[in-house]
């Protein structure tokens, strides 16, 4: 039997999802974390998600979505004080905090790189803290605050 889609913007979108940029308006944290499992069920390892945005627009909520993605149904939540969460998985997933960094060149001591040229799966939350030390070929996902439940959220992949 054919299973209904729940939400049938993501599904229309198909595998676009992974290699076009794009925007989508998400009216609930449900959604966001759907548009976040289409991302990771695609990702494939050493592909690096970039999250920009302010506090509370969802970034925590993607990033579940797309440990979800990948099979990981831990509890996700922001490392704050760490600053890294490692989850265990094939690929492994690489969940960054860098709210509490506030200049690259701090930033650049740290050996994070390492993990986002590596072999696991990364998502970063605050990106614009890492500034010129984000790979190039990172996606990058822009979260925009709209009403208490609504989100912009913008895709950008690095080949277009
Ligand atoms: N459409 C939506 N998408 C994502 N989160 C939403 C949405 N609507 C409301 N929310 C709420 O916004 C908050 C987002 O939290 P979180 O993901 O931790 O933000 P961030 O990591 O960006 O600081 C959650 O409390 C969530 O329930
Ligand atoms: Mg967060």
């Amino acid at each position: 039997m054919q299973k209904t889609p729940v939400y049938p913007v993501i599904v229309s979108m198909g595998n676009d999802i992974q290699d076009k940029s794009g925007e989508i308006i998400s009216d609930s944290p449900d959604f966001t974390i759907e548009v976040g499992r289409a991302l990771g069920m695609g990702a494939r390892a050493g592909d690096v998600f970039a999250l920009f945005g302010d506090l509370g627009t969802g970034k925590t909520i993607i990033a579940k979505g797309i440990a979800l993605g990948l099979g990981i149904a831990d509890e996700i939540t922001s490392p704050t004080f760490t600053m890294l969460e490692i989850y265990e998985n094939t690929p492994p997933l690489y969940h960054f905090d860098l709210y509490r960094i506030d200049r690259t060149e701090e930033f650049g001591m740290l050996g994070f790189e390492e993990y986002w040229y590596g072999d696991g799966v990364s998502v970063i939350e605050w990106a614009e803290r890492a500034g010129d030390l984000l790979p190039p070929g990172a996606v990058k996902i822009q979260l925009f605050h709209l009403d208490e439940n609504r989100r912009r959220i913008i895709i950008e992949h690095p080949a277009h």
